[in-house]
């Protein structure tokens, strides 16, 4: 196939996938209600998710909905060290949609001969059979895709299996407003986005707490999708160390962009402190742009901002001329041992 071809099979397959976040979401709650009704998980006060890139971000956004709702305290460890704190009133979570992931398999491991409580989430590979062959409840998903791209299923088919633990329901209309805010993909402002943040290197920024998650998103999708470099940091956090780095190298800074990807609960001192921060920046010569979260629930709002940001990272594969779906480096790294 020819570059151009193989491209454009790759557009549409990712546009496919892109799509198809909210059917994953409902198909992924009835395949996690099942699950929970077959394995309860009581008496656990920590949950330890392990996970690395697409099938970590699940974990993140677990992490801010049990934060909302529970007092289980939550961690997310994308490495491959075992954590000491992990006992028996604790839930270990192996998140790895291809189940090839090394670091999970190593940690499994590890995790398995000690008196933690275990669950495993993939599409099959290795961690499926090991978790089968040490009698680990598995929640498989459907395989087939990037793991990045399954981000509604890693996430979803978990949320009843929290709701048990963290003693919470999410309520059916919040759900629904989520399926419908995700209904209607964000197209026309992602390629407004996309015209604007075209050859700048990308600096992401939300208020801590329940958005911080679709700031972690927006950097991984921008690399994979659109081979572009971004980071994320949070605010407040980021008013007292990295504002004042938005002065060299000169040249570099006039080729970045600022992003804040903001929330209508952001504190009012908060919003008076990112217009002040985003004209510093703009007065330096960059750009700075607002993205505000839509919707009435969290999790809408939250899933709004990560639909935005899919979206914006592949317009800008499409700019780029970049495949959105091919990750050779990134496959690259994995073959080396
Ligand atoms: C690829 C992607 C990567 C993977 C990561 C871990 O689409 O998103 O960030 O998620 O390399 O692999 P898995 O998810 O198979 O454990």
């Amino acid at each position: 196939m020819s570059g151009t071809l193989k491209n454009h099979h790759a557009n549409r397959q990712m546009e496919a996938w892109l799509n198809s976040l909210s059917g994953q979401i409902t198909e992924a709650l009835a395949t996690g209600r099942q699950f929970a009704k077959r394995h309860p998980f009581a008496a656990i006060r920590k949950v330890l998710f392990y996970g690395m890139g697409g099938s970590a971000i699940g974990g993140d956004v677990l992490r801010a909905v049990m934060a909302d709702r529970s007092g289980v305290l939550f961690s997310v460890y994308r490495q491959g060290r075992w954590s000491r704190w992990a006992d028996e009133d604790t839930l270990v979570i192996f998140s790895s949609y291809s189940g090839n992931t090394w670091e999970m398999i190593d940690v499994f491991h590890k995790a398995a001969r000690s008196r933690v409580r275990l669950l495993v989430v993939t599409s099959g590979g290795r961690l499926a059979e090991i978790a089968q062959a040490a009698n680990v409840p598995c929640l498989k998903i459907p395989s087939g895709m990037p793991p990045r791209c399954a981000l509604g299923y890693l996430t979803f088919s978990l949320l009843p299996v929290m709701e048990k633990v963290g003693g919470f329901k999410i309520p059916a209309g919040e759900l629904k407003e989520l399926l419908a805010v995700l209904q209607k993909a964000p197209k026309a402002l992602a390629k407004r986005l996309a015209v604007k943040l075209k050859d700048r290197s990308i600096h992401l920024y939300t208020v801590s707490g329940f958005m911080e998650p679709a700031a972690a998103r927006w950097r991984a999708e921008i690399a994979e999708n659109a081979k572009m470099l971004a980071s994320h940091h949070l605010l407040p956090e980021m008013f007292h160390n990295e504002i004042e780095g938005w002065q060299y190298p000169r040249w570099a800074v006039k080729r970045s962009a600022a992003v804040f990807l903001t929330d209508k609960e952001d504190a009012p001192v908060l919003r008076r402190k990112i217009r002040a921060a985003m004209q510093l920046i703009h007065k330096a010569g960059a750009l700075a742009v607002e993205v505000p979260s839509k919707g009435k629930s969290r999790l809408a709002r939250l899933f709004s901002l990560i639909s935005v940001g899919d979206w914006t990272s592949y317009e800008l594969a499409l700019r780029n001329g970049a495949d959105p779906v091919a990750i050779p480096a990134i496959s690259a790294i994995k073959r080396v041992s």
